[in-house]
């Protein structure tokens, strides 16, 4: 297996706050990675690093083989990283198919087909279940829809890399199981990085399992050992996901 994404020695501060401090991460091409921790782990700078939101203090970041450290976001959804905010992040006075064919334009190089850019917009608001609901304002949907277009916006991009921060937030049960559903099939081609509370999602959905505490890697492994980890569980899965919302 080769390794799609790596970090090394990867920090961030805020002021005198660690928030991410001297990560060493891997992330194999086509698996599904959960990313799990209390509050303020740093979970969430951790992926704005990776996706180039926010720059490190230290460390490196190489993406398929190539420093990308210093490269700018732009550059990097060109690579391949797409990443959706753990805010709804909507364009709520335009239509869900607009929200998604302004992704699409960005991944065409050779000119704007309006053909091409249907097609793309289409395809993604079909993966996420949401095509019937093209023309309607995003901010109208409901909540779910809301969060299903953001991945399809991130999907959008055809992305090597789809980093989701915390996706089923706020979402009803029956949102939850085709959520699960949705990112099964998204992971067909492409590497999942999954930020969630939700315990029965992550354990249903990666292979292997990350607990970030106080801005650093706690415990790494396959679902199985992390709920048998009792660093994990004292740190983490004592509480309750509400009790960490
Ligand atoms: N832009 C920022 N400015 C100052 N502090 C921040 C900023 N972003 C995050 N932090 C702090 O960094 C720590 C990690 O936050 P975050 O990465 O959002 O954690 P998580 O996503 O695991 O809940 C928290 O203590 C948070 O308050
Ligand atoms: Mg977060």
């Amino acid at each position: 297996m080769t390794a799609l994404l790596t970090t090394r020695g990867l920090s961030r501060r805020f002021g005198g706050l660690r928030a991410v401090d001297d990560v060493e991460f891997a992330l194999e091409t086509g698996e599904i990675r959960a990313v799990i921790g209390p509050n303020g782990a740093g979970k969430t700078t951790f992926v704005s690093l990776v996706c180039g939101r926010y720059a490190p203090d230290a460390g490196t970041i190489t993406f398929s083989g190539e420093d990308i450290t210093a490269m700018p976001a732009h550059m990097r959804v060109r690579r391949g990283i797409a990443y959706t905010f753990q805010i709804t992040s909507v364009f709520a006075n335009l239509s869900a198919y607009d929200n998604v064919a302004l992704p699409v334009q960005r991944t065409l190089t050779d000119g704007r087909s309006r053909g091409a850019v249907r097609h793309g917009a289409m395809e993604a608001l079909e993966r996420v279940g949401l095509s019937n609901r093209a023309n309607e304002q995003a901010g109208t949907l409901a909540y779910g829809h809301q969060r299903l277009l953001e991945v399809a916006m991130g999907l959008a991009l055809k992305p090597r890399l789809l980093i989701l921060d915390e996706p089923t937030q706020g979402l009803s049960d029956g949102e939850i199981e085709n959520f699960v559903a949705l990112v099964r099939e998204i992971a067909k081609d492409a590497t999942v990085l999954l930020i969630e509370h939700n315990m029965q999602v992550v354990m249903e959905l990666a292979q292997r399992i990350t607990v970030f505490n106080a801005g650093k890697i706690l415990a790494e492994g396959a679902p199985a050992e992390i709920r048998g980890n009792a660093a994990v569980q004292d740190a983490y899965l004592g509480t309750t996901p509400e009790a960490q919302a």
